[in-house]
This record gives C-alpha cells, sequence and structure tokens, in this order.
C-alpha cells in the first residue's frame, strides 16, 4: 500500500544528508518534499507535544532546536513503517548492537541525539507533513505554539 510519511534529519546529522538520501533510494523510498529549516525552541516543544509529559522532553525540544534539521515528505510502499525500520531502534546504543544498517546505528549517539524522526502512525503522517509544509499557503513549519 503507497504512503506518505514525515522524515526528519536532526541536527547532529544533518551533515549526513547525502549517505541517508542513498539508504532513501534504495529503500525504494521517494523524497516528494523536502526543506532545511531550524526549529525555534517553541516548534519543537510543538512538534513533540505529545511527549511533553516524559523525563527526556526538555533536552529532546533543547536538542532538536540547536541547529537545522532536514525535514522531506517520503512516499513508498509502507512508507511509515519502511523508514522506521530504515531509522533502527530509538536509542542508538541499542541500533549499533543490532546487526542490521540503519540511520540511527551509523549517525546517531543515544536515545536524544538519534540522527533522525519518522512518524509512527497515518494520523501522524498526515499532522507532521502538515507541520513542515503547510497547505494553507505560507511556507516555513506551522507555528501553533
Ligand atoms: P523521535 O522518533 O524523534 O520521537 C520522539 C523522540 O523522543 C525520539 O525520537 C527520541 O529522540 C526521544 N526519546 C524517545 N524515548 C526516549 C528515551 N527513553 N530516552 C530519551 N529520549 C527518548
Amino acid at each position: 500500500k503507497k504512503e506518505r510519511t514525515l522524515a526528519m534529519v536532526k541536527p547532529d546529522a544533518v551533515s549526513k544528508l547525502g549517505d541517508i538520501l542513498e539508504m532513501l533510494h534504495a529503500a525504494n523510498l521517494t523524497v516528494t518534499k523536502a526543506k532545511m529549516t531550524k526549529l525555534t525552541w517553541s516548534q519543537a516543544a510543538d512538534f513533540y507535544k505529545e511527549h511533553q509529559s516524559k523525563p527526556f522532553y526538555s533536552n529532546l525540544v533543547q536538542f532538536m532546536s540547536s541547529g537545522p534539521v532536514v525535514a522531506m515528505e517520503l512516499m513508498g510502499d509502507e512508507a511509515i513503517v519502511a523508514w522506521r525500520r530504515l531509522l533502527g531502534p530509538t536509542d542508538s546504543a541499542v541500533a549499533r548492537r543490532e546487526a542490521q544498517h540503519s540511520v540511527r546505528a551509523c549517525f546517531g549517539t543515544d536515545g536524544v541525539q538519534n540522527a533522525g524522526h519518522g512518524s509512527d502512525s497515518i494520523a501522524a503522517a498526515a499532522r507532521e507533513v502538515e507541520f513542515f509544509f503547510p497547505s494553507t499557503g505560507s511556507h516555513g513549519p506551522a507555528n501553533t505554539a
């Protein structure tokens, strides 16, 4: 089933974008929209608001607004799970312990500095694509904060 998802290359892996694009190409995922942008603290807080009660939330928001990110809309067969499989486990140390070649194993450091993000559902993909690529006119991440 053809799906779309939102992929984000986090600040720690933007310099590895070329390698990540190669991995996407090898996995048959197509980049249909892309932008590089620096999130403000409140934009990062809004993007991750479902995690606001988690102990890692402030570190996550701080990190995600520390430098530019690359947001991409990906299209492909089962794109949501395909991109999450390519990312690997959330914790980069766990990803490295797995034999599988993944974005986080190659380019991440730990659970917060973990190189990339992927939508986890069709509903999240719709919200997150709209966050970075609003259909209603203006460019840039929607700032609802
Ligand atoms: P991401 O896919 O961007 O979605 C939520 C993020 O929260 C996740 O990647 C991690 O960066 C972070 N995260 C999730 N779980 C943990 C955890 N247990 N410890 C630290 N960070 C986490």
